[in-house]
């Protein structure tokens, strides 16, 4: 028999595509872990009150001859999610977020997918033709990234600086992509509030300089808000979304992964069209959400998150501080990001060093991880030069860092940090 590799005449993609560095990183299983962006503040007390009403309640329907509706928590629905539910979501997205949905109908503009990466994929997957283009930031979030280059996409990046993607820069390079692929761009990729990986935060004069941009090239804006409740410092800022008044111009998506538990659960809202043809994709890829974590879902939002996520924000503000503290004290000249919330700090030395080769070869073997900024560039792409003022080959940026606070206590944040600032005193060579 073949070599189980070449078992099968596998698809052509599986071979420019490499495993995501991430996932890869999962695998060590180290002290100070500051590689993948784990939840490590969840409410899980609440959590689990949530699944014994869940559980009792359908034991009692069950009693009670309620068949029907006790088979429902554990059965097919909708492939957008149950109207129960996206009307918790719509009201709360209104509400909070000043996202204009109409309150009768407003729930039907709202739908659920296997978190916010499916509705990613399956945006990405309805939108973009191999050799269409899609501008993101530069760097920019990997599980993005990767599935614009797995379906074909060719990716803009544009400079960003400590306040997000820079407006002017993305305007600049729409002509130069009409002229360099024939076309005018697709999409448009942010991550206004606490960037993956940078951590920055868009203000709001950007964010409605980007919407006027999407609107007067009319260019979709999709708006990832991943980190849109893990805020804090600061007062939040508007979405874009809340620009869009008519739901015309900007996917929004949100996610339970960061504000309740990693149930698999993203929730958007996206113009009429994309929705239903979104839907489609979603309809062949896994048929519908889980009925049990709609009603998790449900509950949470209905009575349970603005009690308990501020308990989680002020956890997660303590570790950041202890990141920045030990960065701060430690680290070799660089710039480094201070956000506001999220789950990363972004730092990149004054010195050249290799940040890949580093963690494997130092940082790993002393129980440490952090992710190399180098895998948030895209494998093949292309970026704004600002100098040359034209779109070159992207290179990825070495001497980066992603470093994520979420997952250890704030003690171990600053012992990890200090270890490897030192660390990295002698990988550049600085006495
Ligand atoms: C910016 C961003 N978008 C989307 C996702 C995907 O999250 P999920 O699929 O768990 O909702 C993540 C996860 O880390 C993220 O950081």
């Amino acid at each position: 028999m073949k070599d189980n590799k070449e078992q099968f005449d596998f698809a052509a993609w599986t071979k420019r595509l490499p495993p995501s560095e991430i996932r890869q990183l999962l695998k060590y299983k180290v002290k100070y872990n500051f590689g993948g962006g784990l939840p490590g503040a969840l409410p899980i007390d609440t959590l689990g009150k949530i699944l014994i009403e869940i559980g009792e309640e359908n034991i009692q329907d069950n009693k009670d001859g309620n068949i029907r509706k006790a088979l429902s928590l554990w059965n097919y629905g909708p492939t957008g999610g149950q109207e129960y539910v996206l009307r918790i979501l719509a009201e709360r997205m209104k509400r909070v977020d000043g996202i204009h949905l109409d309150d009768e109908t407003g729930w039907q503009d709202v739908i659920l997918t296997a978190g916010s990466q499916q509705a990613l994929y399956a945006i990405l997957d309805t939108i973009i033709d191999p050799g269409d283009v899609i501008l993101t930031p530069s760097p920019a979030y990997l599980g993005f990234l990767a599935p614009a280059f797995k379906l074909g996409g060719e990716i803009v990046t544009i400079p960003t600086d400590l306040e997000g993607l820079i407006p002017e820069y993305l305007e600049q390079a729409i002509p130069m992509c009409e002229k360099k692929f024939g076309k005018k761009p697709s999409m448009i990729y942010v991550v206004p509030d606490s960037d993956n990986p940078k951590g920055t935060t868009i203000p709001f004069k950007r964010r409605k300089q980007l919407f006027d941009i999407a609107e007067q090239y009319d260019i979709l804006l999709v708006e990832d808000q991943a980190y849109k409740e893990i805020q804090f410092k600061g007062e939040p800022i508007k979405p874009i979304k809340s620009l869009d008044k008519d739901n015309s111009r900007v996917a929004y998506l949100r996610t339970t992964s960061k504000e309740a538990a990693v149930l698999r659960m993203g929730y958007s809202v996206l113009p009429e069209s994309l929705k239903n043809e979104v839907l489609k994709d979603k309809g062949y890829l896994d048929l519908c959400p889980p009925a049990i974590l709609q009603k998790v879902m449900a509950i949470y939002y209905e009575k349970y998150i603005d009690k308990v996520l501020p308990d989680c924000l002020a956890t997660y503000k303590k570790r950041s501080e202890a990141m920045l503290k030990g960065i701060d004290e430690s680290f070799p000249a660089g710039e480094y990001t201070k956000p506001n919330g999220g789950f990363f700090v972004w730092y990149e030395s004054e010195k050249q060093f290799d940040a890949k080769k580093f963690l494997l070869e130092k940082a790993i073997p002393s129980d440490i991880c952090f992710v190399p900024g180098s895998a948030f560039y895209p494998i093949k792409g292309w970026t704004l030069d600002v100098d040359k003022n034209d779109l070159v080959e992207s290179a990825a940026k070495t001497n980066t860092m992603r470093l994520g606070f979420s997952y250890n206590n704030a003690e171990d944040i600053y012992a990890g940090i200090k270890i490897l600032g030192n660390m990295l005193y002698r990988e550049l060579g600085i006495d």
